[in-house]
């Protein structure tokens, strides 16, 4: 099955990869961006593009016209940091521009929108690791407490209005088109740091763990949650997925995985710990396998080599 999804965020580095693999299993891609981060070249061809702030009447008026099946929304800001400096930018950009795109689905008769949230921020410090959805919310950040209000948002205009809403909660993604600026990537830092011959800087001991999920896999996620029956229960937890491998790594061992399949000899300098960091994140995805018939389908190295290629391509 397929129809017609509104992807925004599509010029970005999650967003691409959902609107390539929506192509290639026969749906109509638009993206909506800004290019605030984006860039217009990783937006597949095949795919129509629009640029429009999501906060702005025309991307209201392109969801309540433009007879989409689907609303994909990966555009936000995106960084934990930036929320704690200015948490009124955070918020006009991941709940109002949420809420008016939500307006324009629920006027345009959109029958499903998948919200992408995060599994790393929204469970605090969690007791429970792998962490499964139904655990305790806690979100320390306001870039935290926007994706869970985001996915509340969902909830009540969903029901108000009329969609289904489904939220992916995302471990860490990472792969090609990442940007290493951003401070969510922490292996696309390492590789673009080793390639330039330069030392990896580890915050704290090394031994916080992080759970590392393959963009390409998500995509599939992202496709196969736009068809699958939405489970059934009003609690929030109910049309959630975890987004993630279930396998925990520390920044140590990921330093040296890098460098075994780069081949490069990695030298690495501490830090002193970020304030605020979990000393250990991992999701249970045991429900994204039961019920939506995912699981990630990349060895950790094999998306490693694909990131290494997609930087030594960048660099031609
Ligand atoms: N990367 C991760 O590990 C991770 C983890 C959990 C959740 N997420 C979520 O996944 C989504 C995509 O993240 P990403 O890593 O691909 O980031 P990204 O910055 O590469 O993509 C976000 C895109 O949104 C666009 N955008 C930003 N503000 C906009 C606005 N006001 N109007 C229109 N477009 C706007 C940017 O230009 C960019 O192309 C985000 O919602 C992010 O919070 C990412």
């Amino acid at each position: 099955m397929s129809g017609q999804v509104l992807v925004t965020g599509g010029a970005g580095f999650i967003g691409s990869h959902i609107s390539e693999a929506y192509l290639a299993n026969g749906w109509e891609v638009v993206v909506l961006d800004d290019l605030s981060r984006g860039h217009e070249k990783n937006v597949p061809a095949g795919a129509r593009m629009v640029r429009a702030d999501i906060r702005s009447p025309e991307a209201r008026e392109l969801l309540a016209t433009g007879k989409f099946d689907v609303l994909n929304h990966h555009a936000a800001q995106i960084d934990v940091r930036v929320s704690v400096d200015n948490p009124a930018l955070d918020a006009d950009i991941n709940l109002v521009g949420f809420v008016n795109l939500l307006d324009g689905a629920g006027a345009g008769g959109v029958r499903r929108v998948i919200f992408a949230s995060s599994g790393g921020v929204i469970y605090g410090d969690p007791e429970v690791v792998p962490t499964p959805e139904t655990s305790p919310k806690g979100p320390i950040s306001p870039y935290g407490v926007s994706k869970l209000s985001g996915e509340y948002y969902l909830r009540a205009l969903g029901a108000l209005r009329g969609f289904e809403g489904i939220a992916m909660r995302y471990a860490n993604v990472f792969g090609p088109r990442q940007d290493p600026k951003s401070e969510a990537g922490v292996v696309s830092i390492f590789v673009s740091r080793l390639l330039a011959g330069q030392k990896l800087t580890v915050f704290g001991d090394g031994r916080q763990t992080r759970d590392y999920v393959f963009v390409k896999d998500v995509a599939r996620a992202n496709v196969l949650a736009s068809t699958v029956a939405v489970p059934p229960g009003g609690e929030l937890d109910a049309p959630a997925f975890n987004i993630a491998t279930s396998v925990q790594r520390n920044v140590l061992e990921l330093a040296d995985t890098v460098g075994k399949v780069m081949g490069k000899k990695v030298e690495t300098e501490f830090a002193p710990p970020r304030a605020g960091e979990l000393l250990r994140s991992s999701l249970d995805i045991g429900k994204a396998k039961r019920v939506l018939g995912w699981s990630p389908s990349h060895a950790f190295d094999d998306g490693l080599r694909e990131l290494v290629a997609w930087f030594k391509e960048e660099a031609r």
